[in-house]
């Protein structure tokens, strides 16, 4: 018999978790005024709004956490850390930040003057958030094909490369100062990017003269499914083939928070001295010396060693395959979903969930607080309340995709967790044409408002 699939960890230590009524859960939400993120975790029954700083760290990280040095500068933790992101990802520079979209301030505070143009594949909203607030502005360039949920296609996080080299030909290279790769690409469905594409990507920038930087918060993942969907990379580890996808591109902000498995921190990696340097000033400004920019170095020792066991096969395999578990589990019922499965996250596809609800009354969000009611089970909107207003017409922007994720901590939940959730799911599925008014608007801010969003129902 084929022995089947188990977790490369056993247990060590458990957290406690409350399960709830929906009477309580009803009462819980209105007073979070529609919003997940204004909930109290102990009032979260399996939480997936997240996958970012939520994983379980090791033995071993929490072994380096009692030997972290907290020098101000020169930590032997920073050197710990510099040769971890050096041996892993190839680059040479590196500035520690608190967590992604600092690194994301730092490097753009570096780069991108207002009017500037950021080509890339579905920017995430903390980059595009702080590429718009810079006044410039981020092209999405994702293929078509992610936009099509149904759609099986291995890479659905590719640039398409006609619309990269529009904006490279219509454009002087003055005013595109990066193109951005996401490393999955989390707004696209946590799909992946092929080797092919990366290389393509780089060598056309390369002809424009343009750098390539990577959002890299998932790029063991990415390096992952290039092993498995990708010809001529099955034989090559994981080490190997995150060394040749960063090989094409001059730097990466990184959230470790994600594929470094740590609850909080950040950094930006760079093959450039002298972009080095000129970062380093910001990072100073912003963040910290650049020894320990806005971490600890007991800290910098757990993403040292996050980052060595987070580019282990086995770990990505356990990860990577309970992710597929809940969405298997999903799709035997026939909830529609983005397919494949992504990297981090399920994303339910809410227009085909509820396609009766008009896009003013807002699908995702109006299932992911239906997903709460039912089993105490929080998730994200990925959809129109996301995606802003335009930043010059202030008309709302409703994207091709509503989406609600269902992103999986690293190392958190069992698979029961997964089956439980998949529950919850189908129940509302069954009774989705019980369904028929969503929410209103009733306050929000100027940008990323979905974090502070306040909802009522219609
Ligand atoms: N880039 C990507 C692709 C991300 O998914 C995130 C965060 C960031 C950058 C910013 O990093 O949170 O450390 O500041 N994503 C989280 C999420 C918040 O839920 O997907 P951060």
């Amino acid at each position: 018999m084929e022995l089947p699939f188990a977790e490369s960890y056993r247990i060590k230590m458990v957290e406690p978790l409350r399960k709830s009524s929906r009477s309580e859960r009803e009462a819980w939400i209105k007073d979070a005024k529609y919003n997940l993120f204004n909930l109290k975790s102990e009032q979260v029954f399996v939480d997936l709004l997240t996958d970012s700083g939520t994983g379980a760290m090791s033995d071993r990280q929490w072994s380096e956490m009692m030997i972290g040095d907290e020098s101000y500068a020169g930590a032997t933790s920073y050197y710990k850390l510099k040769n971890a992101i050096n041996t892993i990802t190839g680059f040479p520079h590196f500035l520690p930040t608190h967590q992604g979209r600092a690194a994301e301030n730092v490097l753009f505070s570096t780069l991108i003057k207002k009017d500037n143009l950021i080509p890339g594949n579905a920017h995430f909203d903390t980059t595009k958030g702080h590429i718009e607030w810079r006044k410039a502005i981020a092209v999405d360039c994702t293929i078509d094909e992610a936009s099509n949920t149904t759609l099986e296609h291995p890479f659905k996080g590719n640039i398409d490369l006609q619309k990269l080299e529009k904006v490279f030909k219509e454009n002087p290279k003055e005013r595109i100062p990066m193109v951005i790769i996401t490393v999955t690409c989390n707004t696209s469905g946590g799909q992946p990017v092929s080797m092919e594409n990366i290389k393509a990507v780089s060598e056309m920038a390369r002809k424009y003269g343009i750098k390539v930087i990577f959002d890299a918060a998932r790029f063991a993942e990415n390096a992952y499914f290039i092993k498995n969907r990708e010809a001529g990379y099955q034989d090559k580890s994981i080490r190997e083939i995150v060394l040749e996808m960063f090989s094409y591109g001059d730097g990466m902000t990184m959230s470790s928070k994600k594929d470094a498995i740590v609850n909080m921190g950040g950094f930006i990696a760079l093959r450039d001295e002298s972009l080095f340097r000129e970062a380093s000033t910001f990072n100073i400004m912003f963040e910290g010396f650049i020894t320990y920019g806005g971490m600890s170095g007991r800290d910098m020792n757990a993403v040292a060693q996050g980052l060595y066991e987070g580019t282990e096969y086995d770990t990505l395999d356990t990860r990577i395959k309970q992710v597929a578990y809940l969405g298997s589990l999903l799709r035997e019922a026939g909830v529609p979903l983005q397919m494949p499965f992504g990297g981090h996250a399920i994303f339910v596809d809410a227009k085909r969930f509820l396609p009766n609800l008009p896009k003013e009354q807002f699908a995702a969000q109006t299932l992911a607080i239906e997903l709460y009611l039912e089993g105490g089970v929080r998730t994200v909107e990925i959809g129109a309340i996301l995606a802003d207003r335009d930043p010059v017409t202030r008309e709302n922007r409703y994207p091709k995709l509503e989406l609600v994720r269902l992103a999986i901590p690293r190392r958190t939940y069992t698979n029961n967790h997964m089956a439980y959730v998949a529950a919850s799911i189908i129940n509302v599925w069954e009774r989705r044409n019980s369904i028929t008014t969503g929410y209103t608007i009733t306050r929000e801010a100027p940008i990323m408002r979905h974090f502070t969003v306040e909802l009522d129902k219609i």
